[in-house]
C-alpha cells in the first residue's frame, strides 16, 4: 500500500465557491483536474496494471441502452474487491467522500451493489468505445489513469444533461466533450446525463479510468439490466 490513502488524492481540489453545486447541476458534470496526487497516480496504475490479467473483453451493443455499441474491457468491483485493497479503500475513504460530497453539494454514499460501486474500463483498441447510456445510480466520479495526450484522438466524454433520450447526445446542440489527462477526474450527475466516450481512433492509445458511483438518502436507483451486462 505505502502511502495513506488520505495521499492519493488532493483533498482541497473542490474550492468551495458559491455556485459549484449548481454548475454541476447545469451541466450534469463538473471537472477536478488535478485531483489524483503523482503517489495516488503511480499506485493507482500499478493496481490497474495488476487487475488487468483478471479483467474481460467485451464487443456488444447493448440492448437496454438502445443498442449502444460497448467495445472495451470491463472489471465488475465483486472482482475488484477481492483483488485490491487500495482502489477499495480509496472508494469508501471518509476524505473522498467529503470530496464528491462538496463537489456534488449534497451528502453522498457509497452504493451497495458490489459489482456498480467501483469498476475498471480499459479502451485500448482502435475503435475502443463506451456508448451512450445513463448510470442506475446518481454520482460517477471517474477517475483517470491512462487517457490520448491529443484530443484529435478519441477516448473523449461526450455528454448531455437532462437528457430525454440517449439519441440526443447526436443531435442537441447542447451535448459538450471533455478531454483529461492522466491524474484529473470528474463528478457527472449520472443518472440523468446521458454519456459515452467517443472511439479511440488508431490503434497504441489507451483510456483507462475507474469509475466510482455514489448515492444519495433521497436517490431511487434505477435496475437496468447494463451493469449485470458490462462487468459480471
Ligand atoms: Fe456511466
Amino acid at each position: 500500500m505505502g502511502a495513506p490513502v488520505s495521499r492519493l488524492f488532493e483533498p482541497d481540489v473542490v474550492t468551495l465557491r458559491a455556485g459549484t453545486a449548481d454548475r454541476l447541476g447545469a451541466d450534469g458534470y463538473l471537472p477536478l483536474p488535478g485531483l489524483i496526487t503523482a503517489d495516488g497516480l503511480a499506485l493507482l496504475r500499478r493496481e490497474a496494471a495488476g487487475l488487468e490479467a483478471l479483467a474481460r473483453r467485451r464487443d456488444f451493443a447493448m440492448a437496454c441502452m438502445d443498442d449502444s455499441p460497448r467495445h472495451m474491457t470491463t472489471l465488475g468491483g465483486q472482482i475488484i474487491a477481492e483483488a485490491s485493497k487500495a482502489i477499495p479503500a480509496l472508494y469508501r475513504d471518509p476524505g473522498l467522500l467529503d470530496v464528491v460530497s462538496r463537489a456534488a453539494g449534497e451528502p453522498v454514499s457509497e452504493v451497495d451493489d458490489p459489482v456498480e460501486r467501483h469498476v475498471l474500463n480499459i479502451l485500448h483498441r482502435a475503435g475502443d468505445t463506451h456508448g451512450a447510456h445513463t448510470d442506475d445510480h446518481p454520482y460517477a466520479l471517474v477517475l483517470f489513469l491512462e487517457a490520448p495526450h491529443d484530443p484529435a484522438d478519441g477516448g473523449l466524454v461526450h455528454f448531455l444533461p437532462h437528457a430525454v433520450s440517449l439519441r440526443d447526445l447526436d443531435s442537441v446542440d447542447d451535448a459538450r466533450t471533455a478531454h483529461h489527462r492522466p491524474g484529473d477526474a470528474y463528478l457527472l450527475r449520472s443518472d440523468t446525463t446521458a454519456h459515452r466516450v467517443t472511439p479511440l481512433t488508431r490503434p497504441g492509445l489507451r483510456r483507462t479510468v475507474l469509475n466510482f458511483a455514489y448515492t444519495t438518502p433521497a436517490a431511487r436507483p434505477l435496475h437496468t439490466d447494463s451493469a449485470a451486462e458490462l462487468y459480471t
